[in-house]
């Protein structure tokens, strides 16, 4: 009897002819609401936080596990930087790998964030021009909803390379995929015009502002027909808040944050290359000594740094197990209960959602009451400040201009310009969206609009 068997026997018991009963473990025990509170206790507690959409959200246990690590870092550094920096990363690319359904360990590379992702392969892009691998003045596509901050990096590495940047207008309010699709298609043909080639299309899995998750595989899928050379994902908020398989998506390259959705410190993201794409030796812009050694390594070391939110993931994987479902019930719960929230808010405001639910994730846009005046994105800013500062509300707000045809009523309701982004995660409670609900009643009750609030 071999000592695994002793131990097991005495857990278990045994009957006479020594055959064991086999006990069900008890189910784990799920994380209760005042442990979520305890996790988010560092969280301002006055502020409604309905904004994770942003920056995200790390509980305690993983900044205990972060701080462990940086203080293995600073005990040893030069034993933590030749025997245990680099397993521990790959142990986090190995768990990355597995939850978004990559083909290879070496697809997926940890950067700081989308934006450095974006970086890498706009990077890339631009050495195509410049060494004549792609044509100037062929073009590039992406989302008019692209962050800004992307649209800009394409800009500069891209544009600045001779590319033909092509923005696909979206439609908002959006009411089905097919809207998107088609627009999709159109702006193809128009890259395509004058024999140009679309060499890179740039989509989003899930727009910031505002936020609509966009049919990417179907979209991928057009790339390819249409001969579209290379197709980038900025997924920045996809990882925990809708499903990621990047084989089945089928894009060269595809991006989220691990700080947004996915309760890593600030900041991890992963870059997926797909290894059979024609074009996967990307590098890092940050060169290092592992240059030409593939991004994963060359991202593994770009100099000495803080690497421990990139180190953490096993500990995120612990505190995401604590959940009913994991982060797949996160996901869904989170997604019905924003949906819940919107439907409640756009009721109470006579108002309506920016999209059909099964077209958001964990954000959704409600629309605010026309009579508040929202003329213009300054204007959206000074409502946005003026709900933090006299409600403790904090939540993002878009101006969407009026359509041909449509003037703002001076005191009328029924020309939607301002929309508040919802999100919803695991720290949110019914409270928070009725505080929201409620400044805004405030607001509309004591005739507030936007031209009276001053813009400091
Ligand atoms: C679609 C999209 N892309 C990129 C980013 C940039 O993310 P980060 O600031 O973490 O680089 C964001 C941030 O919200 C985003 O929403």
């Amino acid at each position: 009897m071999d000592r695994r068997h002793r131990d097991d026997s005495a857990d278990n018991g045994g009957d006479a002819n020594g055959q064991r009963e086999k006990r069900p473990r008890p189910a784990p025990r799920a994380i209760s609401a005042a442990e979520i509170a305890e996790e988010f206790a560092h969280h301002d507690s006055s502020v409604a936080r309905i904004n994770n959409g942003s920056f995200g959200s790390c509980p305690a246990s993983v900044l205990a596990a972060q701080r462990s690590w940086q203080l293995q870092f600073l005990r040893q550094p030069d034993e933590f930087y030749f025997n245990r920096l680099q397993p521990g990363l790959f142990h986090s690319r190995a768990l990355v790998k597995e939850i978004i359904n990559a083909a290879d360990v070496d697809e997926v590379a940890l950067v700081d964030n989308a934006t450095t992702a974006a970086a890498i392969v706009l990077q890339h892009a631009s050495w195509a021009f410049a060494e004549g691998a792609f044509r100037k003045g062929d073009a590039v596509v992406m989302l008019h909803y692209a962050y800004g901050a992307v649209k800009k990096s394409i800009h500069a590495y891209v544009a600045r390379a001779g590319g033909h940047v092509i923005e696909v207008p979206l439609p908002f309010p959006v009411s089905s995929n097919e809207e998107i699709v088609r627009e999709f298609r159109k702006t193809l043909e128009l890259g395509k015009a004058n024999g140009r080639r679309v060499r890179l299309a740039v989509i989003d899995h899930v727009t910031s502002m505002p936020s609509v998750v966009i049919p990417v595989k179907e979209l991928t899928r057009i790339c390819r027909e249409e001969g579209v050379d290379q197709v980038f994902v900025d997924a920045a908020h996809a990882i925990g808040s809708v499903e990621v398989d990047v084989q089945d998506i089928g894009a060269d390259f595809y991006t989220s944050n691990l700080h947004k959705w996915f309760f890593c410190p600030p900041s991890v993201a992963f870059l997926y290359t797909n290894k059979s794409s024609a074009s996967s030796c990307l590098h890092h812009p940050v060169v290092s000594h592992e240059y030409g050694n593939g991004l994963p390594l060359e991202s593994g070391w770009i100099g000495t740094r803080d690497y421990s939110s990139q180190l953490v993931v096993p500990s995120v994987m612990e505190f995401i197990g604590r959940f009913e479902g994991g982060i797949e019930g996160i996901r869904k719960r989170n997604h019905e209960k924003v949906v819940e929230m919107g439907k409640m808010l756009a009721e109470a405001w006579g108002t309506f959602l920016g999209s059909p639910p099964e077209m958001c994730c964990s954000m959704i846009m409600v629309g605010l009451p026309g009579c508040l005046r929202v003329s213009s994105e300054k204007d959206a800013m000074k409502l946005r400040s003026f709900l933090r500062e006299k409600f403790k509300v904090e939540v993002p707000i878009y101006y969407q201009p009026p359509k041909d045809g449509e003037v703002l009523e001076k005191d009328g309701n029924n020309c939607v310009t301002g929309y508040v982004r919802i999100s919803h995660t695991v720290y949110n409670a019914e409270g928070d969206y009725h505080r929201l609900r409620d400044a805004v009643h405030n607001l509309v009750a004591d005739g507030y609009n936007c031209d009276m609030l001053s813009s400091k």
